[in-house]
């Protein structure tokens, strides 16, 4: 369906190749580019700089997930270079509404996300500040993990209360993104998944994209 997005995460793809990363994905929505700051998640990744020239050469535009600390400080910075989205984590703003008014304003959309052991209860009177909202379905910190199954109760109460409100918020996934799990997400109200590992861990990438959009939509 035209209301389903696909983001590969570029933590799995090649750093040291990634203009010919970028073009074995041509028919992603976004690229999702995940920022971690060795603080808010045990690992490092790139800063703005990187993320900087990916925009500059991306085809695609970007999908940026900040794992760090102090978004308030960090994430309009983001939004200068171009992104797109710009998702901070809940768990690490300080205020979260005036951040997310900062992101619209500069231009970009915007996220916020939650990890699995935060409630989005929190969430939903801030539904309308938002333009989409990510629960993590894995601990965020690293690629290739398993899919947390017993997030889809969390992401279904979240799904029913952003259609009570009429609100039009994107609801993402991230975390063991793959067929067999995407399924699952779909049903319980997703309608942007990010994929790291199935998408660059294939051996046609955008072949792989073409499976997971099928395979939510199904
Ligand atoms: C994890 C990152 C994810 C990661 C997903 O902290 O936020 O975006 O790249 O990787 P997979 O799809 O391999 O679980
Ligand atoms: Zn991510």
């Amino acid at each position: 369906a035209d209301d389903i997005r696909i983001n590969p995460s570029i933590l799995a793809a090649d750093f040291v190749n990634m203009q010919s990363e970028l073009a074995r994905i041509a028919g992603a929505d976004f690229v999702h580019v995940d920022v971690m700051d060795n603080h808010f998640v045990p690992n490092l990744t790139f800063g703005p700089q990187m993320v900087g020239r990916i925009q500059e050469t991306s085809p695609i535009p970007l999908d940026v997930h900040l794992m760090i600390a102090d978004p308030d400080r960090w994430a309009p910075g983001y939004a200068e270079l171009g992104a797109a989205s710009v998702t901070f984590h809940l768990e690490a703003a300080a205020e979260p509404v005036a951040l997310a008014r900062r992101l619209r304003d500069i231009g970009a959309r915007a996220g916020v996300a939650v990890k699995p052991a935060t409630p989005v209860e929190s969430l939903f009177d801030l539904l309308d500040d938002f333009d989409q909202v990510l629960v993590m379905t894995v601990e965020p910190g690293f690629g290739g993990q398993s899919f947390m199954p017993e997030m889809m109760p969390k992401l279904r109460r979240l799904a029913d209360e952003a259609k009570r409100r009429g609100s039009s918020v994107w609801l993402q996934v991230d975390g063991g993104i793959a067929p067999g799990t995407i399924e699952q997400a779909a049903d319980a109200g997703a309608d942007t998944f990010v994929a790291g590992s199935a998408v660059f861990g294939a051996g046609d990438p955008d072949a792989a994209i073409a499976s997971l959009r099928d395979a939510a939509a199904a």
